[in-house]
């Protein structure tokens, strides 16, 4: 039921990605969790360096796969992970990007990392063109099969292109809240044959039933509620908490048409609309995935699109921008998560 999509010409993946953010706080009870959603249709995992026993949570799936699974699932399971660059100071030096990437590879206790995703926050930190084409060499040592890269707008593709390093994929947020990547991206990206995956479908969860009628959380820091400043910050930008409210209420009218959940709409939408070819969604449960894969099934109508789109604002920068800009609110929202 879940498509494959296909990502470079000996690449395919599942276009679900299970997210790895989520699997942080859970320990190996998860495995069980991860085949199922296997058996489900989603067949690609990501994970990445910074994620506290991210990388060895998947290593041990992968060993229960090869075990657990019938052979044609387990033979198409692929893990992305990611190399993250240090947010202060020099240039990450030959040898510490060498060590992570033989710890990811180590960690998953794989030969070669299907795909590595570069995440380079700030820019006033030397050496992004070096790392990059050292990345390159490491994929022609056969280390790396494929390279990608996270949260880039066009001015540092720029960047990327002028390496001539091939980068197949670029991992950016998109959902009915965050439009950005429709604005300069898409069309840079298609012209240059980088594939886009996205993130944040759900906003991180607030585009889900609990959250309709709901107060907002950042008005009451005691409600015990638990969310993303993060996406939180994205509501702001997409016109405040009532606009939000409004979008939600849009979003269940549709759901009831269809039979289905309001997060599964938002998650259609973004299948139908957005510039990504596969969408990370953070449901690590196979009661979450079960919810959302109507989004597989149902279309929604151009009135249903246009009910959705007049209840948001559009922003008009380039993704990487605000996230990088340490005066803007959702700077500070990542930087507290
Ligand atoms: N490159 C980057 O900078 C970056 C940034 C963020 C994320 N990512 C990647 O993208 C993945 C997905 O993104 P995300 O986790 O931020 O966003 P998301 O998919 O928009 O939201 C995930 C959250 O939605 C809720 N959820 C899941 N299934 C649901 C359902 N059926 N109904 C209602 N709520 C549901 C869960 O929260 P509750 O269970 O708490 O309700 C879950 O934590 C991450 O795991 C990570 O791998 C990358």
């Amino acid at each position: 039921m879940i498509p494959k999509v296909q990502l470079a010409p000996d690449y395919s993946i599942s276009q679900l990605i299970a997210g790895g953010w989520q699997l942080q706080k859970r320990s190996d009870d998860a495995i069980e969790d991860l085949l199922q959603l296997s058996r489900l249709g989603i067949t690609t995992y990501e994970t990445s360096d910074t994620y506290s026993y991210g990388q060895s949570l998947l290593g041990r799936f992968l060993s229960r796969a090869q075990q657990s699974l019938p052979s044609d699932i387990f033979s198409g399971i692929q893990i992305h992970t990611r190399y993250t660059a240090p947010t202060t100071g020099s240039a990450p030096s030959k040898a510490t990007i060498v060590d992570s990437i033989d710890r990811s590879l180590k960690e998953l206790k794989v030969p070669r990392l299907d795909l590595l995703q570069l995440q380079w926050w700030n820019f006033n930190v030397p050496g992004f063109e070096e790392t990059l084409s050292l990345i390159g060499d490491l994929r022609k040592a056969g280390k790396i099969h494929h390279i990608g890269v996270t949260n880039f707008g066009v001015h540092i593709l720029d960047r990327v292109i002028a390496t001539n390093v091939p980068v197949v994929t670029n991992q950016v947020q998109y959902s009915i809240l965050d439009r950005r990547a429709d604005n300069q991206l898409s069309a840079y990206a298609e012209r240059y044959g980088i594939n886009l995956l996205t993130y944040g479908a759900l906003a991180g969860g607030f585009l889900g039933r609990k959250w309709i009628s709901a107060h907002d959380p950042a008005a009451v820091p005691m409600s015990g509620k638990r969310f993303s400043h993060e996406y939180r910050s994205i509501i702001d930008l997409a016109g405040g908490w009532n606009t939000f409210q409004n979008l939600l209420r849009v979003l269940n009218t549709i759901a009831s048409r269809h039979g289905c959940s309001p997060s599964a709409v938002a998650l259609r939408w973004v299948l139908q609309k957005g510039p990504g070819i596969g969408v990370l969604i953070g449901a690590s449960s196979p009661k979450q995935l079960l919810d959302l894969l109507p989004a597989f099934k149902i279309d929604l109508s151009p009135t249903d699109v246009t009910a959705i789109h007049k209840t948001v604002q559009h922003v008009n920068e380039d993704v990487g921008i605000l996230e990088r800009d340490v005066n803007s609110s959702l700077f500070a929202a990542i930087h507290s998560n």
